[in-house]
């Protein structure tokens, strides 16, 4: 069953259910290190909540994203961002450092980035990034699949979404000329504000609206019950089961 349908953002419910997806990525910032008048370019720049910490550096930051609704946030913010999709960049030498915090594993085709952030970069250029890496949010995926599979959608599921183990992301990108200087798995396992719930209604649109509407409840119900044994504590709070992948890449 191919569940890679568009993923939809709201940005109230995105400020109220996922929030802390960009205040955890904060420390990256510290390993991108921006400079005064450095040419930035930050891809999946969401609600420029961490687009507007580099510009705040002092760095002249480019923002790019699919989403309207995100786009018009981080405009809101004063930040200049605009509508590209990352895995057809259109820059040819022209930044100091690319950037981009949880937004690669939305990019199904890792290599068509990777060639781009590499002509967008000037020579000597950095890549700094973190995403979910093998094993993200596997529990989650998996009472997904398997309350797809109970409501009667059982054709086999492909994952949504793109979580490289470190020797498959460090190939690709040595492949498009990149030296990696650090790539790692972080297992971190973080607590969800509005529980498994608000999780669910913020990023598993591609997933549940293959349920179509008169499933959808059932499905987010029984994906619930399957996690509650795992994901939920004794207090009733939820944590999710992220592993993240970080990486620092200099372009040769
Ligand atoms: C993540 O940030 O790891 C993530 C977000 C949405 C879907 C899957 C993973």
């Amino acid at each position: 069953m191919n569940v890679r349908r568009k993923q939809e953002w709201d940005t109230s419910r995105y400020e109220r259910n996922a929030r802390f997806v960009s205040q955890l990525g904060s420390p990256l910032i510290e390993i991108l290190a921006p400079k005064a008048d450095e040419r930035i370019l930050d891809l999946g720049c969401g609600d420029g909540f961490l687009t507007k910490q580099i510009e705040q550096a002092g760095a002249r930051v480019v923002g790019i994203d699919t989403s309207e609704n995100l786009l018009s946030a981080a405009r809101e913010r004063g930040l200049f961002v605009c509508f590209m999709d990352a895995q057809n960049l259109e820059f040819r030498e022209e930044f100091d450092a690319v950037f981009s915090n949880a937004a690669l594993h939305w990019m199904l085709d890792a290599d068509g980035v990777l060639a781009g952030v590499a002509r967008a970069l000037k020579k000597g250029g950095r890549f700094v990034g973190e995403f979910g890496g093998h094993g993200n949010v596997a529990a989650i995926l998996s009472a997904l699949f398997g309350a797809l599979k109970l409501n009667g959608f059982d054709e086999g599921f492909d994952n949504p979404w793109f979580f490289p183990t470190v020797d498959e992301y460090a190939k690709k990108l040595e492949l498009h000329g990149f030296r990696v200087n650090e790539i790692a798995l972080h297992p971190r396992p973080t607590p969800l504000p509005t529980g498994m719930k608000g999780w669910l209604d913020t990023f598993a649109t591609p997933m549940l609206s293959a349920a179509g509407s008169e499933k959808r409840q059932e499905v987010l119900d029984e994906a619930i019950a399957l996690l509650a044994p795992c994901l939920r504590d004794g207090d009733g709070n939820w944590t999710a089961d992220y592993v993240r992948l970080r990486f620092a890449a200099v372009i040769a």
